[in-house]
């Protein structure tokens, strides 16, 4: 008995995973249903964010619920690190053999049985025991049809099926630039199968679903994940704090939610440090600490910053991560405060920094992405 308490106590509720159950997930309830529902009533959805907003972790918090499900089951393909259709194939494939593999071997041969005129090649992990698909198609054609038959394989199955491919974006990059087109065209006839697209290079998404000319244009609905509201984090972080028998003052958990820019991956990792860095009642003294850390082990990143960047993009970013966010960084004023040169320049290391994912433009204006780095450089001298 004694045992077991000092596990729960020493457990530290900030994992830092991308999803790690629901008790660890803060919030999202209007989101979580809005993806439910129109998962469950046959309705595709494109869900996107900044990067690391919490895009992944609300896919896996929804499929959670809907596992609950009996007739349902849910796959999830991330597709970030997919070069060409046969990369994608091999993921989607490998998703769909491990569906219910626990329970059941059926899946896998009768999986296998559709797939078997593709030749694809399947692998055991050798300590798992979890299959892999891998395909390598000789034509577009053979890998257009691989893709059919795994959708008609979902579709004429006895339970309904939500399927989500994360980072959706990758497949613009593909060689097979018709693979959009067929993939629309493959996925409006299906009755069994519904979506999540979901990715955080927004403008990229927001061309392919936005744009009349492109494949997807208007064939979902849309989902923005913004910041959670910080009183309702700030509830989330001390319920959390209380768990492991910890204790802070509310105003104390507001500060540090703005220091963070309420920004969910910085503020998970925050609160993972300094649940272990401190003791029962949680003071400044731990939070400066926790601030003074994080910032002095990302030190030798940041300082080599000014040699990846060209001075004057350099001199921006810290008149962005001054003001915090910044409207116009072309206006006169702006310019003239941080010796910028002209608007033009100014204008073109914009571009260069948003697509460096260094800065990003959001509610009108320009801020640091990275939370931590928006830190460093208001407070360093350099
Ligand atoms: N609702 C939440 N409550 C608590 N922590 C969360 C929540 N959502 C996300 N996080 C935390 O934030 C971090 C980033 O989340 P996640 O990986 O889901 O973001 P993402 O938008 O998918 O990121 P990427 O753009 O890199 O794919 C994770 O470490 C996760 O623990
Ligand atoms: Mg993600």
């Amino acid at each position: 008995m004694l045992e077991s308490t000092i596990v729960v106590m020493n457990k530290n509720p900030f994992p830092l995973a991308s999803y790690s159950g629901s008790e660890s997930f803060c919030g999202r309830i209007a989101e979580t249903k809005q993806l439910t529902d129109a998962l469950l009533n046959g309705r595709n959805t494109l869900l996107i964010s900044l990067r690391r907003m919490g895009k992944t972790s609300l896919i896996l918090h929804v499929f959670g619920h809907l596992h609950k499900q009996n007739s349902h089951k849910t796959v999830y393909v991330d597709i970030m690190n997919t070069h060409s259709v046969d990369d994608f194939l091999s993921k989607l494939g490998t998703a769909i053999l491990n569906i219910n593999t626990s329970k059941s071997k059926k899946m896998l041969s009768v999986v296998l049985n559709y797939l078997k005129s593709f030749n694809p090649v399947m692998t055991f992990d050798s300590i798992t025991g979890v299959p892999s698909v891998e395909f390598k198609s000789n034509s577009v054609l053979q890998s257009q049809q691989s893709f059919d038959s795994l959708l008609s394989f979902l579709e004429s199955q006895p339970f309904k099926v939500s399927l989500a491919i994360d980072e959706f974006q990758q497949i613009t990059h593909y060689s097979d630039k018709g693979f959009e087109a067929f993939l629309r065209s493959k996925i409006q006839h299906l009755k069994n199968v519904s979506f999540i697209f979901s990715g955080s290079q927004q403008q990229l998404l927001s061309e392919m679903f936005s744009s009349p000319s492109r494949p997807f244009y208007q064939s979902v609905d849309y989902l923005k994940l913004e910041r959670i509201p910080a009183s309702e984090y700030a509830r989330f972080i001390l319920e959390r704090l209380k768990s492991t028998g910890k204790d802070m003052d509310p105003s104390l958990a507001m500060e540090t939610l703005e220091w963070l820019d309420g920004y969910t991956f910085y503020v998970q990792n925050f609160y993972n440090k300094l649940w272990f860095l401190s003791g029962k009642l949680i003071g400044k003294h731990d939070v400066e600490e926790t601030k003074r850390q994080l910032l002095m082990e990302r030190e030798y990143i940041y300082t080599n910053l000014p040699n990846l960047l060209t001075p004057l993009q350099y001199k921006l970013i810290k008149g962005i991560a001054h003001e915090t966010k910044v409207e116009q960084p072309n206006s006169k004023q702006f310019i003239l405060k941080y010796q910028l040169g002209t608007a033009s320049t100014v204008n073109s290391a914009i571009k260069s920094l948003i697509e460096k994912e260094i800065i990003y433009y959001e509610h009108g204006g320009y801020k640091i992405y990275d939370v931590f780095l928006w830190q460093y450089l208001r407070t360093s001298v350099q």
